[in-house]
């Protein structure tokens, strides 16, 4: 980190992607507001969740971060919090069963509100206007006052969530994600599609794993483990003025450094990642475990100057590689970014984001993506990184719980036509709940076969 860091020198940089606020003032008003709020996240558990991903950069760990593409004020329920937490919960239980590794759960949510934009305006007709942003800047109706943007947003989404937040600690640590519940945790419409099947038998399973160490005197009452789950939350830091009203000075535990408590993990986005830009100034100097989103357009010097200013003390678990290629470049991208990766030395986590790099426009005109498309890209993902020697270290989706018709085909096979069904995105097209229960298994089975080649490699660098 440059000396002249501090939590507002990102406003002496180009900043891509941020709003043209009609009233200054008022946004500084609300900024001010903002920061004399209480944090959301406690800075040990960001230095927490650092130290889980270091043991993922070793090889050690499953990263497994995914929610919406973009919360929004109108679906702002306990159900669906509630509905993408247990999702989430599932897939986690059916990657830890695959990889037999500890997986490290980290949603898009409470905070994941801004978004990047192709164009600054929205055409509709003969009327042009500013494009939708996400709930925290402005609104998704097409009228001249719903687009303009709102400094009085931020303080209704730092509200949001911070009552998501509460819910989400609520539900990780009161006993929802008991691992005795494990049977509660299915949604009505997955039950009886063969995911739901399938999830069911490996849930009889862990029961009878549990019976076990229940005779042996181990029981969710005398371990935490089992009783109570560490869930973190994340969001893509497009909004400098709001995380630089969110970072605070840690006077708690003996760090000193800044963060952003906005959230325990917070990425740059593909459209940000100029190495002399805005955010990636704001971005070096706090301490959080923090993502870069890497998409075709990045090569590999670039991600080397990048990471010696994000990582420059090349900390293990401070920077994931968010991958999010597509599944026909993800060859011919990935294999040199990795290898400038390896030939320096560098420790990160790698990732993979199947669903940036694979929308399309369905015939009848929905932005779309194929769940073929997203399992090659994730297939890929592994493959390279065996043929590099290297660790796949997590995956990144977007998705819900709710039984949304946004993306094609996968065991439901939603045709284009189902899509109209329950289209319901304020932004991107998620998986539903079936989707990504079926992704995982699927990953749990990638996740298997290396297992073999995680301890061959171990052996052979043993030997
Ligand atoms: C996102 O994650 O929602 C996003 C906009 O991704 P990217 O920056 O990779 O395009
Ligand atoms: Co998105």
């Amino acid at each position: 980190m440059s000396n002249s860091w501090t939590p507002d020198s990102w406003r002496k940089k180009t900043a891509l992607q941020m709003p043209e606020y009609p009233n200054l003032e008022h946004l500084n008003d609300v900024e001010k507001e903002i920061a004399s709020f209480p944090p959301l996240v406690f800075v040990g558990e960001a230095q927490r969740l650092k130290s889980s991903l270091a043991r993922v950069a070793n090889g050690e760990g499953f990263l497994l971060q995914g929610g919406d593409c973009a919360e929004s004020f109108a679906e702002f329920s306990p159900n669906n919090i509630r509905d993408t937490f247990r999702v989430l919960l599932q897939m986690a239980v059916v990657l830890t069963f695959g990889g037999g590794l500890p997986v490290v759960k980290v949603g898009r949510l409470a905070g994941q509100f801004a978004k990047p934009r192709s164009s600054d305006v929205e055409k509709q007709g003969e009327i042009v206007l500013p494009s939708y942003r996400g709930d925290i800047v402005n609104s998704i109706d097409f009228d001249e006052i719903g687009r303009r943007p709102d400094p009085e947003r931020l303080l209704k989404a730092y509200n949001q969530s911070a009552s998501t937040l509460n819910l989400l600690r609520a539900f990780a640590q009161g006993g929802f994600a008991n691992l005795e519940e494990i049977h509660r945790w299915t949604l009505g419409f997955v039950s009886n599609s063969p995911q739901g099947e399938r999830y069911e038998e490996l849930a009889g399973r862990l029961d009878e794993a549990l019976r076990f160490m229940k005779a042996c005197g181990l029981t969710a009452e005398s371990i935490q483990q089992l009783r109570e789950t560490d869930f973190y939350t994340s969001h893509e830091a497009l909004l400098l003025g709001y995380e630089e009203a969110m970072t605070r000075q840690d006077t708690i535990t003996d760090d000193g450094g800044w963060y952003s408590t906005s959230a325990h993990m917070i990425w740059i986005g593909d459209r940000t990642r100029q190495p002399d830009g805005a955010h990636v100034e704001y971005m070096q100097g706090i301490n959080n475990p923090i993502g870069l989103k890497c998409g075709p357009s990045l090569d590999p010097e670039e991600l080397i100057r990048l990471i010696d200013k994000l990582n420059a003390d090349n900390e293990p678990g401070r920077l994931t590689l968010i991958c999010r290629m597509g599944s026909e470049n993800v060859q011919e991208k990935l294999g040199p970014l990795i290898r400038a990766v390896q030939r320096e030395g560098k420790a990160v986590v790698w990732s993979c984001d199947p669903m940036h790099g694979n929308t399309i426009t369905s015939s009848n005109g929905y932005k779309t993506r194929p769940f073929d498309r997203i399992l090659s890209e994730v297939r890929g993902f592994f493959d390279i990184h065996n043929e590099e020697g290297t660790y796949a270290g997590g995956v990144h989706f977007e998705m819900t719980g709710q039984d949304v018709t946004e993306c094609l085909g996968g065991a439901q096979a939603i045709s284009e036509v189902s899509l109209a069904d329950r289209y319901h995105t304020h932004c991107d097209p998620r998986l539903n709940a079936s989707q990504a229960l079926e992704l995982a298994f699927l990953i749990a089975d990638m996740l298997k076969e290396n297992r073999g080649n995680r301890s061959t490699t171990k052996m052979a660098a043993a030997s």
